[in-house]
């Protein structure tokens, strides 16, 4: 059985005393909780804050982003190796905020995924259709060729790596992020199988591990009806990651339905 994963995608929030206070309520509701894993990805400049406050936690943590490159003159760009520097242990590739306003594309989605796995960590590749391709009946279309970026360009070998380092999917359909307008479970279980039969008709084994994560409102009230889905391997969350009760509820709530599932 797959273990469900809640991680928290801080986004441009935070400050060194928000973040402490955070961290500190965040660890202490998750301390006796062990049947789900937890991360948070946070703003590169607290990286180091993030590592010597979560070290020894059962909360890992990662960046939000990846350069495409392994190093170099551009400026800005974080590196796979530098976010290994800080001990993290996830990587978000391709987040639709990054899509849509930084113009990431699927080739350097897929570059940036390579460059992950190089360092050693694990990514979290985003996926998902914004309203305008829903409402045209071309979401699935939209996310096989996000998926066909990875899988064909990296190939097996790759995939296989990456599903030994516990790959991760993540089914972000945009017009539900940060709207409180959340896909419904069959909606989301849907999209998932659809991913999950992308992966299969390549590699039924990997198709079997590879964690699929929701995202997009995702909140205590909600949480139970999304990872109760057989797909739904657990949840990416944005704005309740930021409010320690809300955040650890829906951690709660993954560790509840992984025993149910169980
Ligand atoms: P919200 O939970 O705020 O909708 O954000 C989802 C998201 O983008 C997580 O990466």
């Amino acid at each position: 059985m797959r273990r469900k994963l809640v991680v928290g995608n801080w986004k441009m929030h935070g400050s060194l005393a928000q973040n402490k206070a955070l961290i500190t309520s965040v660890t202490a509701g998750l301390r006796d909780l062990d049947n789900a894993d937890f991360a948070v990805c946070v703003p590169a400049p607290y990286l180091s804050q993030a590592q010597s406050l979560l070290q020894g936690t059962n909360v890992a943590w990662g960046g939000q982003n990846v350069s495409q490159h392994e190093y170099g003159a551009y400026t800005g760009a974080v590196s796979a190796r530098m976010l290994a520097d800080f001990g993290c242990t996830y990587a978000l590739i391709g987040h639709s905020e990054r899509r849509v306003l930084i113009h990431e594309t699927n080739t350097t989605a897929a570059a940036s995924f390579g460059m992950a796995l190089k360092a050693g960590l694990t990514p979290i590749f985003c996926v998902g259709e914004t309203l305008e391709e829903r409402q045209a009946g071309v979401s699935e279309a939209v996310v096989a060729s996000q998926m066909i970026a990875i899988l064909n360009t990296l190939g097996m070998d790759v995939l296989s790596k990456a599903v030994q380092l516990r790959a991760v999917i993540a089914y972000e359909p945009s017009w539900a992020i940060g709207t409180g307008r959340t896909a419904t479970p069959e909606q989301a279980q849907a999209m998932h199988v659809f991913i999950r039969k992308q992966i299969a008709e390549r590699d039924a084994s990997v198709a079997g591990r590879v964690r699929i994560l929701y995202g997009g409102s995702v909140n205590p009230s909600n949480a139970s009806q999304l990872f109760v889905m057989p797909d739904i391997d657990g949840g990416l969350i944005g704005r309740c990651s930021l409010n320690p009760d809300e955040f650890i509820e829906i951690c709660r709530t993954a560790c509840e339905t992984s025993a149910v599932a169980g």
